[in-house]
């Protein structure tokens, strides 16, 4: 894992740079970097990321070749700045033209975040889009593996959409 820094000046920004300079030192480290990590927003600093801010995300990742963004969202529904505003990830991806096939996006997200934080609710969920079902698959044989025996409905029913 190679971690970079968010700007506290810059309201805890992301700064395309600072993720360049670390992507280079862990490629000359020998490292293969295949996916980009975002919290957005952000716990515990509160940050919003601007549509441009994400755009420049997208770009980076499209002309750097990682190919994957993993996107914790699970605050996308606790924004309560007036100027500030939540998009998800693949909302600006399919913006700038890029489909499934251009760039693989993984949006977490939890029960325990909705609209008043209901702090204690135990589950997760996810959109997986870009990946092939040979990859799918081997999410739900992971996620199975740790479901209870006498779940029903099963939490790790997949469910189709394009939402
Ligand atoms: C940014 C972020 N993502 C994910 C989680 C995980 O939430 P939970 O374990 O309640 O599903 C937290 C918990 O505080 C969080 O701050």
């Amino acid at each position: 894992m190679v971690p970079y820094n968010l700007t506290e000046d810059r309201g805890w920004g992301l700064e395309i740079f600072e993720v360049k300079r670390c992507l280079e030192e862990a490629r000359s480290a020998g490292l293969t970097v295949r996916a980009m990590v975002v919290i957005n927003p952000g716990n515990p600093t509160g940050q919003v990321l601007s549509i441009t801010n994400q755009e420049e995300i997208v770009e980076f990742c499209r002309k750097e070749l990682v190919d994957e963004v993993l996107v914790d969202e699970v605050y996308q529904d606790n924004v309560y700045v007036e100027n500030k505003k939540f998009h998800s990830f693949k909302k600006v991806a399919r913006s700038l033209g890029y489909d499934e096939m251009d760039l693989s996006i993984v949006s977490f997200h939890s029960v325990s975040m909705g609209f008043c934080g209901e702090s204690g609710r135990r589950g997760g969920y996810m959109e997986i889009t870009g990946f092939g079902d040979d990859v799918k698959v081997q999410i739900y044989k992971v996620a199975c593996h740790y479901l209870p025996q006498h779940s029903w409905p099963n939490p790790y029913q997949p469910c189709h959409g394009s939402a």
